[in-house]
């Protein structure tokens, strides 16, 4: 393995241009994130973690990705950065602070790198005690989130309203959908050191795209920070796009529930995908989609691997099936508008087709019928 001109150590936020930020601010609030700047031009919200902020958006005449941030624990890094890829270093802006480099990957995404960024207070929530079958952890004391049960509501209809979001904590990893899974796998590696998980196998016995993650060395980094999607030829119109981004709830499995029917009684936002536990990773999932139809996840207990974790080769299969859950529609990480996805979700094959495909082919490979 070359060695890679920087290292970046987590991911911080993802950058958006979208049409409507007052529709995007009231989806952030109901999924769970809390404002720190919100101005006609501009919003930027964070979660209760130490991060400055973990989404920002600029108003534009687009709903465009625009670049998701990493960090870096090293000014040399940022300045090989700089060099390598042509271009200056530059200051943060007021929440974030620090000097960062902007350029772009394979696909045009847009990367930035941070050094030495501001980090704000972490809010003071309490951690939930769980009690399992043979673990009693929480002896003469209530399991109460929020207020408890003072935050529901039932309409005239019978409609029961739940108000209690997801407390977000941080923002976990992005997923992109790219034109070749080897070449951006090997691009991420090089530039900014990040390491394999879990190379995916498609159903023709090649890498179709990668789990990656971090190199924190013994410092233990997420199973993955990036989600690299290779599509296909004909799928072309989707090359260097944003599939989602998940960002990891502060408080287990409760949070994420409590937030799925909070986000579904709302009445406003389109659900894509869930709740179920993933295979690779082992992350609890949510995913709902955004006013622009983006798609972003809440997600908790997910696994956590060290530098010294060798890749591993896993089928396409166990990306759909997970360990439990629904099968995913076929506009699972494809940027969308909401009123377009029913027409896409009727004439793209369906994952589950994909899923049987697979499956047979690896039977096959195997030689069970
Ligand atoms: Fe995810």
């Amino acid at each position: 393995m070359t060695q890679p001109i920087a290292k970046v150590s987590d991911i911080i936020f993802i950058r958006f241009e979208l049409r409507d930020l007052e529709a995007q601010a009231a989806y952030l609030e109901d999924f769970g994130m809390t404002p720190v700047h919100k101005s006609d031009d501009t919003i930027f919200y964070r979660g209760t973690g130490t991060d400055a902020y973990i989404y920002a958006a600029e108003k534009g005449d687009t709903d465009t990705f625009i670049a998701a941030a990493y960090e870096t624990d090293s000014l040399e890094a940022l300045q090989a950065l700089a060099a390598s890829q042509g271009v200056e270093i530059e200051d943060g802006d007021a929440f974030m602070g620090g000097k960062k480099v902007c350029f772009k990957d394979p696909d045009g995404l847009g990367i930035e790198v941070y050094h030495g960024v501001n980090k704000v207070d972490a809010v003071d929530e309490n951690v939930p005690v769980l009690n399992s079958g043979k673990q009693k952890n929480r002896l003469n004391k209530t399991q109460r989130f929020g207020d408890g049960a003072a935050e529901w509501s039932m309409d005239d209809d019978g409609t029961m309203r739940y108000a209690l979001p997801s407390s977000v904590m941080r923002l976990g990893h992005t997923a992109i959908n790219v034109k070749d899974g080897p070449v951006s796998i090997q691009w991420y590696h090089d530039v900014l050191g990040m390491i394999v998980s879990d190379n995916i196998i498609g159903p023709d016995g090649n890498v179709g795209g990668a789990f990656i993650r971090c190199d924190n060395g013994a410092i233990p980094s997420d199973h993955h920070t990036l989600n690299v999607v290779a599509l296909p030829p004909e799928a072309e119109p989707f090359h260097g796009t944003f599939g989602h981004a998940g960002f990891e709830v502060e408080k287990s499995l409760d949070d994420l529930m409590a937030g799925h029917f909070h986000m579904k009684t709302t009445g406003k936002y389109v659900h894509e995908w869930g709740i179920g536990r993933h295979l690779l990773g082992s992350q609890l999932y949510d995913y709902w989609r955004d006013p622009a139809g983006f798609i972003l996840e809440h997600w908790t207990d997910g696994d956590l691997l060290t530098a010294d974790q060798a890749p591993q080769d896993v089928s396409i299969v166990d990306v759909i099936k997970g360990q439990y859950g629904p099968i995913p529609y076929s506009s699972f990480n494809m940027p969308l508008p909401t009123q377009a996805l029913d027409e896409f979700r009727q004439t793209v094959p369906g994952l589950t087709e994909m899923l049987i495909t697979a499956e047979q082919t690896h039977k096959n490979k195997k030689g069970v019928s």
